[in-house]
């Protein structure tokens, strides 16, 4: 029970990996505030986790609407009066080049991937300085390390402004007991990038050390590392997940 007594609110919960995390940090003992628009995989996801004994929640958020964030704090300080984990997940992606971006496409991807990891922040931050302690994780990704091809650049764009956002949180609020790094997943076997790869295990192959794409659980561990008090000496840092992709 690393998350014992822990409430954690999930950004983008309802499948992929923030339904992972979802269910591990349960497992773990944590109370969980699952939020995404995906409202009735939300439900499911919520009825699954409180039939295998755990505490879960689902409300509604679209993380680039500050109103809803007004709400579900407020929605998830009435039923327990805390929030010590934030996992600021919930994320778009775009598939092209620069060509394909539209001022449109821009807004949207900024609106939900950066300003939405800033509203959850901004959110949190009150409720956690009362207490003199949280944790704050904010998926990036290895786009927000480096350029790629076959994705727009206003996708990276926008994974790099979470991870040194990150690090100012980080900078800023230590001082309140406050941690936040980023975790920065390579290739994720989820719904987001299922359409973009016909002959997977191929590719993997060419592209990644380990050879294989990943399972959400395997970033789902290192969330669960960074919200547990076994890292708390931990802030500012980037966790890559990303089976050497990086690394060549
Ligand atoms: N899958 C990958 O290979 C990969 C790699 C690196 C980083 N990431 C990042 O990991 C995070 C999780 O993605 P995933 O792989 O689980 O993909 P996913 O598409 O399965 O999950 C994303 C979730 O975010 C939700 N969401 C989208 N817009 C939202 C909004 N406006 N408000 C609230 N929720 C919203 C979706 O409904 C969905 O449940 C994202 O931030 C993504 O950018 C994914």
């Amino acid at each position: 029970m690393r998350l014992e007594g822990k409430v954690a609110l999930i950004t983008g919960a309802s499948r992929g990996q923030g339904a992972e995390e979802a269910k591990l940090f349960s497992k773990e003992g944590a109370a969980v505030i699952a939020t995404d628009v995906l409202d009735e995989d939300g439900k499911k996801l919520e009825a699954e986790i409180n039939r295998d004994g755990g505490n879960c929640l689902f409300i509604h958020l679209d993380v680039s609407d500050p109103q809803q964030w007004e709400n579900v704090i407020s929605e998830t300080l009435k039923v327990h009066k805390r929030i010590d984990v934030l996992v600021n997940n919930a994320g778009i992606a775009v598939w092209g080049t620069n060509d394909d971006t539209t001022e449109e496409i821009w807004d949207n991807v900024m609106d939900i991937n950066a300003k939405g990891v800033f509203l959850g922040t901004k959110y949190v931050l009150p409720e956690m300085k009362k207490h003199g302690s949280g944790s704050i994780i904010n998926i990036s990704s290895v786009s927000g390390l480096r350029g790629q091809a076959g994705i727009q650049p206003v996708y990276n764009a926008s994974k790099g402004a979470v991870r040194l956002f990150t690090k100012s949180t980080a900078v800023q609020y230590g001082q309140y007991g406050i941690r936040a790094n980023s975790i920065h997943p390579g290739a994720i076997d989820t719904q987001m990038i299922a359409h973009t790869h016909n002959d997977r295990e191929d590719v993997f192959k060419d592209l990644v050390p380990l050879q294989r794409i990943a399972q959400p659980i395997e970033v789902a561990y290192g969330a669960l590392y960074l919200a547990s008090d076994e890292s708390s000496y931990v802030t500012g840092s980037e966790l890559v997940i990303d089976g050497g992709l990086t690394a060549k």
